[in-house]
């Protein structure tokens, strides 16, 4: 079964079929303002925070079939009432002649085909806009001539996202609705809690004369709500019945008499959906988008946007599903997670638990380095203020108010209250970014950290360059029996909670990863003295990995606090981890026998033909002293499930060692785009990488959830662009040293680096995985892999030869 197809042409992905296994979305706008819409026209929108000012009421919960936020309702006469129904399918489920759902950069698109009326519906947010904008154009495709109107309805939360289920006592009689009559006869409906009336209002309006509205849920309903969403009874009369609620469940629906459509006819719709400290205040902006003109023309800045945005890279590779997600969906993807981190989506539902993670968006930095270097600035600029002056980092933050927390390890007594990971991984965001910009200067910015005095303020502050050292520092001197890093709460794997003293092996190789970038980045700077001192400890962490965590043909993943081993072959479940292999090839700590073994052992105990599993076998029943991991059955999530974040990083550490097949074999199983005719299995959007899929110890195999926001999404860029295609930004120039599949005649890169264009195009005549015989840059011939940086607005030809060096 398929629901629909790429179109790789306008870069979407069209939806043919909405009855997909589950709700299929796309994001609009960005944390600023917007959220995501699905596949049939519901809306989760908000501004700022999806916590603290969430403005749609979508309950993911709920079945497909639901409403869900928003929809469109259009009506013509039908005997003595009106047939009424929904150009989105849902939430009316009439039998339509043509349904399909665009998914594009930025925006959906919805065009479908019910009872002769052809509709096409453009949801987005221009470019820093605030407002959520529905363009509609309403064609009538039959022979007759048609009265239509048309009914936008929106359903209002609470701002206070978590309230408005947690409190039906106040929260009901807080909200409230007005209408507004601009001097041009259009009608504004307002809303808002009663406390946010002088300061911030959302509103929905649009471009057409309204002749009534609705405000109240149980009036547009109908019947004290015995009137469904299917059937809203209120819409068999003829108008709507003007009230401006004063409590209770707010809608605005606002009934538009289109008039006669003609045959071949097209009437258009737009609404917009916004919020603002008032109505006065909104009004210039209400007033630009109820232009079509400009409509066409915040599409059209959006589109631009995304031609820049995506034209740093473009790859022609023999595979058409790699193309599709390296030049659009994947640094689309990243780009969505560098906004929401983990915050939300339809399974992170934005309650304000998580805000921004520290280690989820250091992470997506490096997806985004290349195509927004000032964003990706700005946010490791908003991490770094959670860094603790002793170099570890709050876990995660909200990001209007600024105040971080602990985490999870903030719920568990006794528990230490810090990960042994996060402070780690900006070190890695950071150096991408210089690496990728050359911006070394950033290095003398002073931030703040986040311990704080009596006052509020910031006690201490360093510059770049300081937090780094410091974190490196806080993971040197927090080290447990076997001198290998403490785990804290817990590590990358947040699942995995040990009892206080328990050691990471896996973070000994993030800190050697992250000390490899420091003395490479010290030497940059002129810094000898501490590219030695980084040196030493990084000699100092590899002798212990390698004489205390090599199990005999694997490495250990945890020790715990009496010293056993975890991810063991003494161990009876969770014998072998992903990560606790990979990561020692990146760190480059293991010797390369082991590197082979150690990968070796991936592909015969954890690979499978979905992906390569977390770890083997899944832990059989819930144990405390375990934690987390242990409260999924064998083959889910982090418990034995093909945790596909992990899946990248074992790609990167085939690619040291020179398997390009191999690397190739697990880039390919995991790509979703791959996976569109064998969908039923797999469950979510095929143009987007989801956080987890079953493993083969669980009945539904193959079945995945947790889509978008996930740190697959920048690792497998990277293991895409910089590993398997070898284009990896330095400090001296463009790197070029592929490992692909043996069978790739080659392919072809253009990439923008640094001001200037290069265009790649790598032949593969002796058909190896790995090795460049020579480079051309120009017609010159070049030593070693590392192109040149050219004078800034240059382009230039490379033209590389794989094989061996003679
Ligand atoms: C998802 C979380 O967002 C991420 O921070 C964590 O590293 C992985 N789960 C693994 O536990």
């Amino acid at each position: 079964m398929r629901y629909g197809t790429f179109d790789d042409e306008n870069r979407e992905y069209v939806i043919t079929n909405p009855r997909t296994p589950v709700k299929w979305i796309n994001y609009i706008g960005t944390l600023a303002f917007g959220g995501f819409v699905d596949h049939t026209g519901g809306m989760l929108i908000c501004k700022g925070d999806p916590a603290l000012n969430r403005i749609t009421k979508y309950i993911p919960q709920l079945p497909g079939s639901a409403f869900k936020g928003t929809t469109l309702y259009l009506r013509f006469r039908r005997g003595s009432g009106y047939k009424v129904f929904s150009p989105y399918f849902v939430p009316t489920l009439d039998a339509y002649d043509l349904y399909e759902c665009h998914v594009g950069l930025g925006y959906t698109r919805i065009v479908s085909e019910f009872f002769g009326l052809h509709t096409d519906v453009t949801v987005f947010v221009p470019i820093g806009g605030s407002q959520a904008i529905c363009d509609c154009k309403i064609t009538n495709v039959s022979e007759r001539s048609i009265e239509v109107d048309a009914i936008p309805v929106v359903e209002y939360t609470h701002f206070d996202a978590l309230k408005q289920f947690t409190n039906a006592d106040w929260v009901p009689q807080t909200m409230q609705s007005r209408v507004h009559r601009d001097d041009d006869s259009l009608t504004i409906l307002t809303q808002f809690p009663f406390m946010r009336r002088d300061t911030a209002v959302n509103y929905f309006t649009s471009n057409c004369p309204v002749s009534s509205f609705e405000s109240d849920r149980a009036r547009f309903l109908g019947e004290n709500e015995y009137g469904t969403w299917a059937n809203p009874l209120s819409l068999q009369q003829a108008e709507l019945s003007n009230y401006e609620a004063r409590r209770g469940d707010n809608v605005a629906a606002l009934l538009h008499h289109l008039g006669e459509i003609q045959p071949g006819e097209t009437k258009r719709l737009i609404t917009q959906l916004g919020q603002d400290e008032s109505v006065e205040k909104a009004l210039p902006l209400i007033r630009e988008f109820r232009e079509g003109k400009n409509v066409d023309a915040a599409l059209e800045e959006m589109a631009q946007f995304w031609d820049d945005y995506l034209s740093k890279m473009r790859v022609e590779t023999p595979d058409a599903d790699v193309n599709r997600m390296l030049n659009v969906h994947n640094p689309r993807q990243c780009y969505i997670t560098m906004q929401w981190s983990r915050y939300l989506s339809l399974y992170q539902l934005g309650f304000g638990a998580r805000g921004i993670g520290f280690r989820d968006s250091a992470q997506d930095v490096m997806g985004v380095v290349a195509n927004v270097p000032e964003e990706a600035r700005a946010l490791i600029e908003m991490l770094l203020q959670v860094q603790r002056q002793d170099g570890s980092a709050m876990h995660q933050f909200n990001p209007l108010t600024m105040v971080a927390n602990e985490g999870d390890a903030r719920e568990v007594k006794g528990a230490p209250k810090y990960y042994g990971d996060d402070h780690l991984w900006s070190i890695l965001a950071i150096t991408a970014y210089l690496k990728e910009t050359g911006d070394l200067s950033f290095l003398d910015q002073v931030i703040p950290y986040y311990d704080k005095g009596d006052d509020g303020q910031p006690i201490e502050s360093g510059t770049v360059w300081d937090h780094m050292r410091r974190a490196v520092a806080f993971t040197r001197h927090n080290v447990g029996v076997h001198g290998l890093p403490l785990l804290g709460y817990a590590d990358w794997n947040d699942t995995v909670n040990l009892c206080a003293g328990a050691e990471s092996p896996f973070l000994a190789n993030l800190y050697g990863k992250a000390l490899l970038e420091l003395i490479e980045l010290a030497r940059q700077r002129g810094d000898g003295a501490a590219a030695e001192q980084c040196a030493a400890w990084y000699e100092e962490m590899r002798e212990r990995v390698e004489t205390q965590a090599w199990d005999g043909g694997w490495y250990v993943r945890y020790f715990e606090a009496d010293g056993c081993p975890l991810g063991s072959h003494t161990n009876e479940q969770g014998q072998i981890y992903a990560n606790g292999q990979s990561w020692p090839v990146i760190s480059g700590f293991a010797s390369p026998e082991r590197a082979r073994t150690a990968l070796d052992a991936v592909y015969a105990r954890l690979k499978t033909d979905n992906g390569i599993k977390l770890s083997a076998p899944g832990y059989d029943g819930f144990d405390p002293l375990k934690g987390g991991v242990t409260t999924y059955p064998p083959g889910a999530k982090e418990n034995g499930g093909i945790f596909l974040h992990a899946n990248p990083w074992v790609m990167i550490a085939e690619t040291l060692v020179g398997r390009g097949d191999r690397a190739f074999e697990y880039y390919h199983q995991i790509n979703p785009a791959a996976k569109n005719d064998r969908i039923d299995e797999f469950e979510c959007e095929p143009y987007v990488y989801p956080q987890n899929i079953l493993g083969d110890e669980h009945p539904q195999f193959g079945l995945a959830r947790n889509s978008w926001l996930t740190g697959t999404a920048s690792w497998v860029y990277q293991a895409g662009t910089q590993y398997i295609l070898g284009i990896r930004p330095t400090y001296a120039g463009l790197e070029v040293d592929p490992c692909i599949p043996a069978a790739w005649d080659g392919f072809r890169v253009r990439r923008a680096f640094r001001g200037s264009v290069y265009q790649i195009h790598v032949h593969n005549p002796d058909h190896v995985c790995k090795g460049v015989k020579s480079i051309k840059v120009d017609g010159q011939e070049i030593g070693g892999n590392v192109v040149s940086i050219l004078p800034e607005g240059g382009t230039c030809q490379v033209e590389v030869v794989m094989g061996e060096r003679t």
